[in-house]
Parts: structure tokens; C-alpha cells; sequence
């Protein structure tokens, strides 16, 4: 890796980066904060960020389809995002009490996504899953949950892992976990009438990782009968695609509305924070009990310091406001329809196997070492095997592609591939094609692909 052209001249560009990262690698394991970050031979260091665009400590300009993790529909510092945080944090960070922003958020919420009755406000899309599966075992008094493999739902001991549980992740709780192979209806189907302990399925409505992995309605619809008829909670975990796919979530654009839904990234606004929403008697389990012996905690004790934060409050609120009333959503979707195409018009006049592909507002980029012939339709058909799209391009490569993409002035996600916001314009489709071209010639010169 050490002689990559890519990554020295990524190195070369990032001087500042570098100086920070010795600091930070005798501080962070690994040097980072979130295993994402990762990059050799440094991270990149962020000084700013505004719209769609971010700079580094060496002042270098990037796009940026990292968008806080997926959390900036409306890009970076957006005015009404930023006027509605300052004019909180002047009046209060946290007043550990109730507050009336958390319930104009929460009214916001339950007006957009269809199966909001009711909800609960949490720190983090990780804690908002966490919080579903222990109230969906509470309510149903059953201890068994299954997930797809490739699925992402956060950090968790019930949901990081997949066939092989890493060290650290008690063999008890995986083992109450069940597996199934993504969009496949009948394994979920023969999972359901081999036992009678099953809780909830939770999936990503979208397929893994936004769509890297992708899913169709006819599976979301279909696995609703078979959740209905198990008497299975059905848990759309929203955490991307909440407020991204449309204003009301996947739930909306699929018209599937599932019993739990777990809200994150774009629910507050650039800040933490994130929420349970759902069916008000399986959330019934929180509320506090009136018993012969007088109040009882709820079956399920719900804390958090950071719930409901009021700044987080505020910017959820003036994020969701812009998200429902503009066509911030069909702009994001627009923007990167364009990127596909474009994208796959370099790699047709390059004669290279890659596919770009992809729905709403993420474009995926496929390098198909193998070199099978593919296009966007065979993967959304889902002709390609789940294991080949996620999982399966070597680490070293995806390092290049990233810093390869870095260093021609565009920041995408590690998966391969990026979230565009509502901000993200022509001249910043224009640099990302042309950033790609640049990326591929690099990854020819050194024989990279
Ligand atoms: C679908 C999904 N669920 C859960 C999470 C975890 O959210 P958080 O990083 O806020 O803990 C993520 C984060 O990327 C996600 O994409």
C-alpha cells in the first residue's frame, strides 16, 4: 500500500491532516473516531464546511457526499439550520426537563411518517434500534429477533455482527438473534413456521445500506403479510432513509407502514439525535403503570441525558420544516440520478466492467473485479448476489478509491459511493464526473483494477 501513487499523492496534498494525525493516533485507537474514518496514510481533517462543500486544514476544497454521515439533506450550516440552533443554545443547552420544542418535533414527526402514533426522542440511530428491540420483545413478551445479513443497524450487540460474531458480542445475545439471507421472502416465510418466539423483524426498507444492496416494494409488501400473519412486529429502521426517500420515509414511498420505525441522521438537523416512533399501544410499554400497589415504572425505563436535546430540537425542527414544504428531497434525488448517469457514461466510453447505481439520493459504485457484464437494472433486479455488493471489494482498494477521490477534490463514503443533499448543484456534478475519470486513470496507472 505504502508505494500507491494515489496514496502518496494524497499524502502530498494533506500535510496538516498528517501533523494532526500524530497526534491523534497516540490519543484514538486506530487514530479515529469512528471506524468510517479510517484512512492510510491519514485521515482527512475537516476545518469547515458550508452547502455542499467542505475544506481541510490545508485549505484544500472538497465536495462532499459524506454530508455528516447522511445527516445533511440541506447541506452543511443551512441558514435556517443555524439561526434555529444559536437562538436555542442563547436560551438553554439542556434543561432536563420537558420543553416545548420536543413536542413541536414530535408533532412534526408523527405529521410525516405514517407510522408515527407516537414517539420517543434518543441520542443516536444506534440507541433508537437498541430502544426497538427491547420494546418490541417487552410488548410481545417473546424473546427471538431476526435481521438480513448486510443490513445495518447501528453498533449494538444485537445487530453487529452478521454469519460470524466478532470478540466482545456475547455468544447469548447473537444467539437470539436470527439471520436470513436479504429479500428473501421465504426463508423469512419457513423462519416464521419452524418457531412461535419471534419478537419483531427489523430491516433497512431500502436494502442494505441505502440501497447498496437493494430491496423492492413487492418484498416490503410481502414480508408485511407474513409479519401480520406470524404476529411478528415489522420494524423499518429509517435511520437513512427517513425523511431522505421521501418526506414521509421509505414507509411512504412504498406505502408499507410497519409497526416500529427507528429515525435518525436528517431528524435532527446536522445535530445528535434520533427517535423510536410507532404503534402508541407496543410503545404503551414505556409509560409509567397504575397498579393495585400503586405507580409502577414502565415495563421498559426509557433514560438518556441527551434525549430530546433543545438545540438538537430546534434543528430538527427547521430541517423536517424544509424537508415537507420545498422540493429539497426531489432536488437530492435529481442531483444524483445525474451522477449515475454520468458516471456510467465514463466507465461505457472507458470500456470498464464498474457499474454506478443506485435510488433516490445515493449513487453506489460497484468496481466488479470479476468483470461479469452488469448494469444498474440487473443489480435493482437484484440478479447480483447480495455477498458481491457489500463486503466483498478489498479494503486496499476501497483505501484508493477514497483517497483517489480526495485527492481530485471529492469526498465520498467508504462503501463505495455517496448521499447527495438538496444542495448539491451542477458545477458539483460537473467536478465529481470528472474527479471519477481522474480516479480511474490513477487506478489503471498502477494496476489497481
Ligand atoms: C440504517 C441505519 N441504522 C442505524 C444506524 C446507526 O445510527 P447512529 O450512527 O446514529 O448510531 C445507521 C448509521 O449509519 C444506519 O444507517
Amino acid at each position: 500500500m505504502q508505494t500507491s501513487r494515489i496514496l502518496q499523492a494524497y499524502a502530498e496534498k494533506t500535510p496538516a491532516s498528517a501533523r494532526l494525525f500524530e497526534r491523534a493516533a497516540g490519543l484514538f485507537p486506530g487514530g479515529v473516531t469512528h471506524v468510517g474514518r479510517y484512512l492510510r496514510p491519514h485521515p482527512l481533517f475537516t476545518a469547515r464546511a458550508s452547502g455542499s462543500r467542505k475544506w481541510d486544514v490545508d485549505g484544500n476544497e472538497y465536495v462532499d457526499y459524506f454530508g455528516g454521515h447522511g445527516a445533511l439533506i440541506l447541506g452543511h450550516s443551512h441558514p435556517a439550520v443555524v439561526a434555529a440552533v444559536t437562538e436555542q443554545v442563547a436560551k438553554g443547552m439542556h434543561y432536563g426537563s420537558s420543553h416545548e420544542l420536543e413536542v413541536e418535533w414530535a408533532e412534526l414527526i408523527r405529521q410525516m411518517i405514517p407510522s408515527a402514533e407516537r414517539v420517543r426522542f434518543t441520542l443516536s440511530g444506534t440507541e433508537a434500534t437498541m430502544l426497538a428491540l427491547r420494546v418490541a420483545r417487552a410488548y410481545k413478551g417473546k424473546p427471538m429477533v431476526v435481521r438480513f445479513l448486510s443490513h445495518f443497524h447501528g453498533w449494538q450487540d444485537h445487530v453487529a455482527f452478521g454469519a460470524e460474531v466478532p470478540p466482545g458480542i456475547l455468544p447469548e445475545v447473537a444467539g437470539r438473534v436470527l439471520l436470513c439471507p436479504p429479500g428473501d421472502i421465504a426463508a423469512f416465510r419457513r423462519l416464521c413456521e419452524s418457531r412461535h418466539d419471534i419478537a419483531a423483524v427489523i430491516l433497512e426498507p431500502t436494502g442494505a445500506t441505502f440501497g447498496q444492496v437493494p430491496l423492492n416494494g413487492q418484498f416490503l409488501r410481502d414480508l408485511r403479510e407474513a409479519t401480520k400473519e406470524h404476529g411478528v412486529l415489522l420494524i423499518f429502521d429509517e435511520v437513512i432513509s427517513g425523511f431522505r426517500c421521501s418526506p414521509g420515509g421509505a414507509q411512504q414511498f412504498y406505502q408499507v407502514t410497519p409497526d416500529l420505525t427507528t429515525l435518525g441522521k436528517i431528524i435532527a438537523g446536522g445535530m445528535p439525535g434520533a427517535a423510536l416512533a410507532g404503534r402508541a399501544d407496543v410503545l404503551g410499554v414505556m409509560e409509567h403503570r397504575v397498579t393495585g400497589q400503586g405507580l409502577r415504572l414502565p415495563d421498559v425505563a426509557h433514560q438518556g441525558t441527551h434525549n430530546a436535546a433543545p438545540p438538537s430540537a430546534a434543528a430538527g425542527i427547521a430541517t423536517l420544516r424544509l424537508v415537507r414544504d420545498t422540493d429539497v428531497i426531489e432536488a437530492a434525488n435529481r442531483t444524483a440520478a445525474e451522477i449515475r448517469r454520468e458516471m456510467n457514461g465514463v466507465l461505457r466510453r472507458k470500456g470498464m466492467a464498474w457499474c454506478v447505481y443506485g435510488e433516490f439520493s445515493a449513487f453506489h459504485i460497484y468496481p466488479n473485479l470479476e468483470r461479469v457484464p452488469v448494469t444498474p437494472e440487473d443489480i435493482h433486479q437484484g440478479r447480483l448476489p447480495w455477498s458481491k455488493l457489500k463486503g466483498a471489494t478489498p479494503m486496499e482498494l476501497l483505501q484508493k478509491i477514497r483517497a483517489g477521490f480526495l485527492l481530485n477534490g471529492v469526498d465520498l463514503m467508504g462503501w463505495p459511493g455517496g448521499l447527495v443533499s438538496g444542495v448539491h448543484n451542477r458545477r458539483d456534478v460537473d467536478h465529481t464526473v470528472a474527479a471519477f475519470e481522474k480516479l480511474l486513470d490513477l487506478l489503471a496507472a498502477e494496476n489497481a483494477v
